[in-house]
């Protein structure tokens, strides 16, 4: 068989040497980049300004990784991106070699080991598991079931104060219409196998603090998997403040990196029942969203905060109500009345959006010590103790941002930013 390439469109692949063991690939073709420990032969190369991650293995289990890397990405997993299968090389006698699955390099990653050799802080290691648990339930909640969760087979990527994990070795996995309890215990098992026996490894090489006991470090996976877990899929009942209950459940999803695609309310006669069904979703998918919807046109975390009320008012007020139809109750009852509540003299202050999602945050704050904080009252109590002491910024309600914005320095860059104000026709503009 001549040498084949399925994948990526990219005639200067056929220049790689192929016809050479990965092993013995020349130098100035590879990168040296920090690398787990594989069982098969992984290179890092340098292609057209990018780096590809190439590992050797038999045909069809690259052409099996392959097209499961791309259905998970499709499905909006965190995993490495594929780019190429390559088949049927051989050497210059003839000899067949291995095939090779292609991946893109995943910028800005580390292999678990690597963050070891590093200045590390002492909760380093529970944050990596965290965010592997994070990744193993996001994945069983795709159907994909990995059949071998390990440190080894992820890859970490500093987030803020915490780490995102990626799933690298999608070998041994399987993609289902949903996952059983049974499979997903038992990668959840795996996963603390693999764990323990990565901590033993690292002992062994002192790589470890002594103080770390690798039996807890496997419990600590099962306990946040377990938690994670019941938080998404759970059915939860309330007697009282109910808004408030599925407030707080939605900001807790968001600040464990989920979306919440639906919301399930039912009144059950204890109380009402609420079930959730989170989705990882794409970039600019919010902001997105809120447009089609209402007309809104905002940033990403705004309409991200401003759907989540949309979503939420919609649960309680109209469980039945076509989306649509629900936006629409939404900018009437909520929105433009909240908006409009902001007297004349303050609205140079702040852009709506910015002064919806700031009176959200303040009816929060009350719900903490009051249960039924209606947004009639929240705006006023905003309008009266917060909105005072907020220094004025160019954004003016009802108009398109204005140019200079010597404001807030929290919120400025984000305002400047800010484009063009819209209210769907059927709403109105706001006037001042
Ligand atoms: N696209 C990529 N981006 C960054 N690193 C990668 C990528 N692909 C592979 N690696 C590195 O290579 C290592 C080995 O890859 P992988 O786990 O797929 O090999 P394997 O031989 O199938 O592993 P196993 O021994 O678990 O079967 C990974 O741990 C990772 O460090
Ligand atoms: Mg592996």
């Amino acid at each position: 068989m001549p040498l084949k390439i399925t994948g990526a469109v990219d005639p200067e692949l056929l220049d790689l040497p192929w016809s050479v063991p990965l092993e013995t690939w020349p130098e100035d073709t590879l990168a040296a980049l920090p690398r787990g420990i594989s069982r098969h032969v992984v290179r890092f190369v340098r292609f057209r300004g990018r780096v590809l991650a190439v590992k050797e293995t038999v045909g069809p289990m690259a052409q099996r990784e392959f097209t499961m890397l791309k259905d998970l990405g499709r499905m909006g997993a965190p995993c490495v991106v594929p780019f190429a299968v390559v088949d049927g090389r051989r050497d210059k006698d003839g000899n067949e070699l291995p095939a090779a699955l292609v991946t893109e390099h995943l910028q800005f990653s580390l292999p678990y080991r690597a963050l070891f050799s590093q200045a590390l802080r002492d909760d380093t290691l529970d944050r990596l598991i965290d965010a592997l648990a994070v990744l193993l339930v996001r994945l069983h909640l795709l159907g994909f079931y990995w059949g071998d969760v390990s440190l080894s087979n992820a890859l970490f990527r500093r987030d803020a104060e915490a780490f995102s994990a990626y799933l690298v070795d999608a070998e041994t996995g399987d993609i289902h219409a949903s996952l059983t309890a049974g499979q997903r215990n038992y990668d959840i098992e795996l996963a603390c196998t693999n764990i323990i026996g990565e901590m033993f490894d690292l002992q062994a090489a002192e790589e470890l603090d002594d103080a770390v006991e690798p039996l807890d470090l496997g419990d600590r996976i099962k306990e946040r998997y377990c938690d994670l877990w019941s938080t998404l899929t759970g059915k939860e009942t309330f007697h009282d403040n109910v808004r408030y209950h599925v407030a707080e459940r939605v900001k807790a999803l968001n600040e464990l990196g989920f979306d919440v695609a639906e919301l399930d309310m039912t009144q059950t006669s204890d109380g009402s029942e609420l079930s959730i069904h989170p989705k990882v979703v794409d970039a600019g998918h919010h902001s997105r969203r809120l447009l089609r919807l209402t007309g809104l046109d905002v940033q990403e975390n705004q309409a991200r905060r401003l759907l989540n009320d949309l979503d939420e008012f919609r649960a309680v007020t109209f469980p039945d109500e076509e989306e649509t139809l629900a936006a629409h109750e939404w900018l009437a009852r909520n929105f433009e009345p909240t908006v409009r509540a902001v007297p004349k003299e303050f609205r140079r202050k702040l852009e709506p959006a910015q002064v919806y999602h700031e009176v959200l945050d303040h009816r929060w704050f009350l719900a903490e010590k009051r249960s039924n904080i209606t947004m009639p009252e929240a705006v006023a109590s905003y309008v009266k103790h917060v909105l005072p002491a907020r220094p004025d910024e160019a954004a003016v309600l009802g108009h398109a941002i204005g140019t200079s914005a010597e404001g807030d320095p929290e919120t400025s860059t984000e305002t400047r930013s800010i484009p063009a104000w819209q209210l769907p026709p059927t709403v109105g503009r706001l006037r001042d």
